[in-house]
């Protein structure tokens, strides 16, 4: 199922590489593609791979008879992830639902999924499915973002979005930044069938070298784009605000948190 909010299609792909990538998602990337390979797993498997930002760190990090199999539910975002890889790179790519998932119970040592589960409809069932492909003794490794007022570039957008339609804000930021209660996350994966499940903040800075170029990927580069065309607005207009009050409010300091779960089958 792809609600809009999960719809990372058409030109969305590109500019969420581009503009966002570099800003918000490169260190976290690194770090959990760090936290996967001191397991030393042999197979490992990555859902909402996107555009392969983990994906090619993980690749560059694990033992090398390593199987990777990354996937996602949208193959727009799988095709800019290929273009970072070459034919001899052991990678799998698949579309797939994180909510169905198309493998055999027990087979991999490892799950990796970064700010994926937000958009995932059923989480519980997502962990469910998690549950029952990874082996005894596997983990499963998430990032999910902390909320909005402690992610200011987030807040700001979806601030500065609702200027534009004030009967009616486009609800977009509150998808990913809406899923950070620890309790309730814990509680979810145990309800999936897990055995031990931890939860860590960790903050990250970045340095943003374009307020412009961030803004782009801000607003081109997921689907609040789309919900800026369907209320008859124009995205550019929104584009040229956030970078303005991106510039006047963070300046080139970009501060964000978020959160490193890690999960245990026994
Ligand atoms: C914010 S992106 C994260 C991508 C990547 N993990 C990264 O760190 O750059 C969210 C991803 O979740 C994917 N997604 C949304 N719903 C999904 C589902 N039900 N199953 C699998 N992937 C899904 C989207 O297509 C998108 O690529």
């Amino acid at each position: 199922m792809t609600t809009q909010a999960a719809a990372f299609v058409g030109s969305i792909p590109e500019n969420y590489d581009k503009g966002l990538g570099p800003h918000i998602f490169a260190g976290y990337a690194t770090d959990l593609a760090e936290r996967v390979a001191t397991r030393r797993p042999r197979h490992v498997l990555e859902l909402a791979a996107g555009t392969g930002i983990v994906t090619r760190r993980l690749r560059d990090a694990l033992l090398p008879e390593c199987h990777l199999t990354a996937t996602d539910l949208n193959s727009p975002m799988l095709e800019v992830a290929k273009t970072k890889f070459n034919p001899d790179d052991a990678v799998s790519f698949e579309t797939a639902d994180a909510m169905v998932l198309p493998y055999a119970d027990a087979q991999f040592d490892v799950i990796v999924c970064q700010f994926g589960v937000m958009f995932f409809p059923d989480k519980i069932r997502s962990y469910r499915e998690a549950y029952r492909v990874l082996k005894p003794g596997g983990s499963y490794l998430l990032n999910i973002w902390d909320s909005l007022d402690v992610n200011g570039f987030a807040q700001i957008t979806q601030d500065v979005v609702a200027t534009f339609f004030p009967n009616d804000p486009p609800a977009f930021y509150e998808v990913p930044f809406g899923y950070s209660d620890p309790v309730l996350i814990r509680s979810e994966i145990l309800s999936g069938g897990f055995d031990k499940v931890d939860v860590e903040h960790l903050p990250l800075r970045s340095t943003i070298p374009s307020a412009d170029n961030f803004a782009q990927g801000l607003v081109f580069g997921n689907p609040l784009h789309d919900e800026i065309v369907s209320r008859g607005g124009d995205p550019q207009a929104v584009r040229a605000a956030v970078s303005s009050a991106i510039e006047l409010h963070l300046g080139s300091e970009l501060s964000m948190q978020g959160l490193v779960v890690h999960a245990r089958k026994d």
